[in-house]
């Protein structure tokens, strides 16, 4: 991902399995796994601690707010945002939370057969106060890549 950088804290939110949190955190100073599901926490929570991958704070956020425990550089949400139930309020209270400098970067499925569409999400998140200032749908196979910050 371009604009990482060394000391730079990113929050994963929708963590699952750490999967990306683990990669993130080999290029930044802090990473929080975050998760709105408590059996991902517990599995991250094990995960993290047996590989001693000491930069990933792990944590359990509510299906409405991503529960960022600090500002942070980036927030990374891949394959996440179609499953956001409350969508609204999810993206109000992560408006809150960060600030003009925060990247918000949604990764997910392009495809016309689900409900949450790309056009979908740019809609709800410059109706939530963001700007997109890049979106791709070229660079992952059948992923578009959004990046935002606050307007
Ligand atoms: C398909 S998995 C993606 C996991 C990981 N980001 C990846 O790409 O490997 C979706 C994850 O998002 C979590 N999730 C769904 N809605 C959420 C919300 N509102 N806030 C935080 N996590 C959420 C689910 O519990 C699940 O772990």
């Amino acid at each position: 991902m371009s604009g990482l950088k060394p000391g730079i804290t990113i929050a994963d939110v929708g963590a699952g399995t750490g999967y990306f949190s683990n990669l993130l955190a080999e290029h930044a100073a802090t990473v929080y796994a975050l998760d709105s599901e408590p059996n991902m926490v517990r599995y991250m929570e094990k995960r993290f601690s047996d590989e001693q991958k000491n930069n990933v704070v792990v944590g359990l956020s509510k299906v409405d707010n991503p529960c960022l425990p600090e500002q942070v550089d980036i927030v990374f949400l891949a394959n996440v945002y179609r499953f956001i139930q409350q969508r609204d309020c999810f993206l109000s209270q992560l408006f809150q939370q960060i600030d003009q400098n925060t990247e918000v970067v949604i990764v997910d499925l392009d495809s016309e057969q689900i409900e949450v569409t790309v056009d979908v999400v740019m809609r709800e998140v410059e109706r939530a106060g963001f700007s997109v200032h890049f979106c791709n749908r070229d660079k992952c196979p059948s992923h578009y890549i959004l990046k935002l910050r606050k307007t």
